[in-house]
């Protein structure tokens, strides 16, 4: 949904401050819940949510604070889709002062953004948070050295991951809307697309009885 900026409340470097404080004090209290979406993440997708949402002249304290509470259904229920965490992301914002309409906007930008059932049409404030979440999953580092706190913080298998990802990630690259921004599409269509290609691998070599045996012996 997108709204008419004309009509919008102020959101303030205050109100970002503190929402920013908020959710990093909840990481780090609750880290051990968080190998994979911890404040590491959410600093990251803030990072270049913001870069994104300059490039397309969105709202970029409306996306940056999104960004913030993007993830924050991962402290309610494991495994769980954005919606788990309304409640907890309304309350951080008016906890923080952000008045109810821009925080059922920001809300609403974060379900906009789900990688599960994002499409080409969204809001340009969501193109820019979700350009940062895709960015995250399709950085080269990411498969080596944080899949696995992915399995561990939300008590899937390897191989409903990698069902998970190319499910919900190839159809997106195959329709061309992978990245919504040009330039991350340009610059980044390449990572995205060895990712891709490895997650078909591992789950297509997951098929063999002997890679499952190792799989079980480790
Ligand atoms: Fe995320």
């Amino acid at each position: 949904m997108t709204r008419a900026r004309t009509a919008l409340p102020t959101l303030g470097r205050a109100h970002i401050t503190a929402v920013q404080a908020a959710v990093r004090d909840l990481c780090h209290r609750y880290a051990r819940k968080l190998p994979f979406h911890g404040w590491h993440h959410v600093s990251f997708v803030r990072s270049k949510a913001v870069e994104f949402a300059r490039a397309n002249n969105s709202n970029v304290p409306v996306v940056e604070t999104a960004a913030l509470v993007h993830d924050v259904n991962y402290l309610v229920r494991r495994n769980s889709d954005a919606s788990a965490g309304r409640g907890l992301r309304m309350n951080l914002l008016a906890d923080a002062g952000v008045d109810w309409d821009t925080a059922s906007w920001i809300d609403e930008i974060v379900d906009e953004a789900e990688m599960r059932t994002r499409h080409r049409d969204i809001s340009l404030e969501a193109q820019a948070l979700s350009d940062a979440d895709t960015l995250f999953k399709a950085l080269p580092v990411t498969p080596v050295v944080l899949a696995h706190r992915y399995l561990i913080e939300n008590g899937i298998s390897l191989r409903e991951l990698a069902s998970k990802i190319v499910g919900e990630q190839v159809e997106k690259q195959d329709d061309g809307y992978y990245f919504y921004n040009p330039q991350a599409a340009a610059t980044y269509t390449g990572w995205a697309e060895a990712n891709l290609r490895l997650w078909q691998c591992i789950h297509e070599s997951l098929d063999d009885p002997t890679v499952e045996e190792l799989l079980a012996a480790i």
